[in-house]
């Protein structure tokens, strides 16, 4: 089968598309036939390196942890696929990945895919609808009525965070650049702060929740964006908890793991039309590499979809 396979870390041009075997499978597990693969930041953090202390891969590694596609064969465990169903998932980051014809994947971490959507916008969700589903549902306990910043509000993660909080009854405002402001209103944010503009920007108060997507003095100023027991909630870096407690906040952090159950859950609300993914670009597998540049500029718009298959 082909895949896009990295044999070394480096740049853009270490990703190699090629001849790769078929993926065995375990009892547990499913071999999928993927039709369309996403594009995520970690995809390049990991092409580059920046997590071989914290996981081991082994070369060559098949990069990419967001598909969808066709169930092709079942381990002699699995009772809840059959071959022909349509499913989509964000896999386990430690196994090979989904740029590739066809990946094993563990049934537990499959879900049916929307059906109301196609098989490329599919792929664009799970990596970070299970992550803004976790920071600001699981981990921020965000109530309807509450007022919660999103930043990077046109952002792959961002985008989705805005739809889930508005479809939970929140009060949304997002950070974004001036040119993505009508934009940003349409997937539902209530306000627009306008990331370059600073008094803009000192001027988002009161909040009961800001998602930090960005880290750094995003995540500096953050804090002062927040009402007295409001939480913050990050998914770069985590934020420093005695700082919490001294200003009587709360904050949190999340690096996500694989969840189906999030999953059939967002595909309901896909569904029922309360949430609809954001593409901003799309690549044949062979241009892999271009794919990583244009996510590595931090500036495209919802997320990048890679064809690895015939629908
Ligand atoms: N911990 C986890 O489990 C987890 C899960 C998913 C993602 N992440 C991390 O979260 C981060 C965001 O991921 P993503 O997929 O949303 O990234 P992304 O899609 O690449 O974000 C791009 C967007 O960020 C906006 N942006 C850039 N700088 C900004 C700033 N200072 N303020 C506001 N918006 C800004 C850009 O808008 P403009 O063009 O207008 O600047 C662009 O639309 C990445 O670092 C990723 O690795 C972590």
């Amino acid at each position: 089968m082909k895949a896009a396979r990295i044999h070394a870390y480096g740049t853009p041009d270490v990703i190699r598309v090629e001849d790769a075997p078929l993926p065995k499978i375990g009892p547990d597990d499913v071999l999928v036939r993927s039709i369309a693969a996403s594009i995520n930041p970690v995809d390049w953090k990991i092409r580059r390196g920046y997590l071989a202390q914290m996981i081991p891969y082994e070369m060559p590694l098949t990069l990419g942890w967001d598909v969808s596609g066709i169930v092709e064969q079942i381990g002699a465990n699995v009772t809840t696929f059959k071959p022909g169903d349509a499913v989509y998932s964000r896999p386990d980051i430690r196994r090979n990945g989904t740029y590739a014809e066809y990946v094993a994947i563990a049934a537990r971490e499959l879900a049916p895919k929307p059906t109301t959507i196609s098989h490329v916008e599919a792929a664009s969700l799970p990596l970070v609808s299970i992550t803004a589903w976790e920071a600001l549902i699981t981990t921020a306990q965000m109530q309807p009525g509450q007022r919660v910043l999103i930043h990077a509000g046109a952002g792959g993660v961002g985008s989705i965070a805005i739809q889930l909080a508005k479809a939970k009854g929140a009060h949304v405002t997002a950070t974004a650049s001036a040119a993505k402001a009508a934009l940003v209103r349409s997937l539902g944010a209530d306000e627009v702060v306008d990331y370059r503009d600073p008094a803009a920007f000192a001027a988002a108060r009161d909040l009961d929740i800001v998602f930090d997507t960005i880290g750094g003095d995003t995540q500096e100023a953050s804090w002062n964006m927040l009402k007295p027991g409001g939480f913050l909630v990050s998914i770069t870096q985590a934020p420093n908890p005695e700082r919490a407690t001294a200003e009587g906040k709360r904050a949190g952090f999340v690096f996500i793991d694989p969840n189906a159950a999030i999953l059939r859950d967002l595909a309901t609300m896909v569904d029922a039309g309360q949430i609809r993914p954001l593409i901003g670009g799309e690549f044949r597998l062979d241009h892999a590499a271009r794919a990583h540049e244009a996510s590595e500029t931090g500036r495209t718009t919802g997320k990048i979809v890679l064809y690895t298959g015939q629908p």
